[in-house]
């Protein structure tokens, strides 16, 4: 495995084409001018939230949806960790430093609009929602990748994951003014997703065998973010029942496209002897994932009809 320093070294150039392109292609946009205010009402104090508080334009949610909301959000509550992480990583000079700060400002504006849209439509339980936000920070619990390849590796299929779940989660609302908050934090997502993509894709030329040792790990050990939330397993469970995450949507949307599709990890080149062996690990994990998958979508399939 390359050393992180010579890594970052060898990427610069990489890294100054992929901000350029971000930069380029990113559009500026207002979290307060996606959040529905004309809904909002002054809270009384102490006053409990129930259901029939939401006002979602007419639409409900169920738990699971709720639960994808909350999830979502202390997601993106955690940025403070998250840069932390990208910064050890990447460093403060130069484009890595550019880059690391541009993408904190961006995820800084995710919560922004999630929580002012959840604010005003009293969509879910402000009270439980501000408990699980201080608990979740106070813990400070987000995976820290053990070397830079993990790094990039990690930041591939989290920011797919988090766009895949903002979507999803938009999608179910059946609020127009909610999914369009979502779906403008996705297009964000979808953004840092290709650029940690691409920089991953150039790693892979870099240093093959250290980037095949991290993505075999990667895959392993996936974690949705969101593992230091009370309650997370739940929450997954309710989140991944609703097929908004679940393992199906894991292997087809993110390890598929990515993993096998875009690195192509299959016919990488160039690797030693330990990243043959984690290619070989990889391949069989991928497979075994892809089985998973197919029993997963039968299930819902079968259960789906199973209620029609
Ligand atoms: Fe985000
Ligand atoms: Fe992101």
């Amino acid at each position: 495995m390359i050393a992180s320093a010579q890594l970052l070294a060898d990427l610069e150039p990489t890294v100054e084409r992929l901000l350029e392109r971000h930069l380029a292609t990113s559009k500026e946009w207002f979290p307060h001018e996606h959040v529905p205010y004309g809904r909002g009402r002054d809270p009384k104090p102490g006053e409990q939230w129930s259901e029939d508080d939401a006002d979602l334009a007419g639409a409900t949610i169920d738990d699971a949806v709720r639960s994808a909301l909350l999830v979502n959000l202390l997601t993106e509550d955690n940025l403070p960790y998250y840069f932390r992480s990208v910064e050890r990583m990447f460093g403060r000079d130069g484009a890595w430093g550019t880059w690391v700060r541009r993408w904190t400002a961006e995820e800084g504006r995710h919560s922004m609009a999630i929580y002012g849209y959840l604010m005003v439509t009293r969509a879910i339980d402000p009270h439980h929602l501000e408990r699980c936000r201080m608990a979740q920070v106070s813990g400070g619990v987000t995976p820290d990748p053990p070397t830079l390849q993990h790094g990039f590796v990690y930041l591939a299929l989290q920011e797919l994951a988090t766009r895949i779940s903002h979507r999803a989660t938009g999608k179910m609302l059946g609020d127009p003014a909610g999914y369009d908050v979502m779906m403008r934090v996705a297009g964000d997502e979808n953004l840092h997703q290709i650029f940690y993509r691409d920089l991953a894709h150039a790693a892979i030329e870099a240093d093959p065998s250290g980037m095949m040792i991290a993505i075999e790990d990667q895959v392993r050990n996936f974690a949705m973010p969101g593992v230091g939330i009370p309650g997370f397993n739940e929450h997954a469970a309710a989140i991944a029942r609703a097929g908004i995450y679940d393992l199906a949507v894991h292997h087809d949307q993110i390890l598929a496209p990515v993993v096998l599709r875009q690195w192509d990890v299959e016919h990488v080149e160039g690797l030693d002897a330990e990243g043959e062996q984690a290619r070989e690990r990889l391949m069989v994990r991928l497979a075994k994932s892809e089985r998973v998958a197919r029993r997963v979508t039968e299930r819902r399939e079968q259960a789906l009809a199973a209620s029609v």
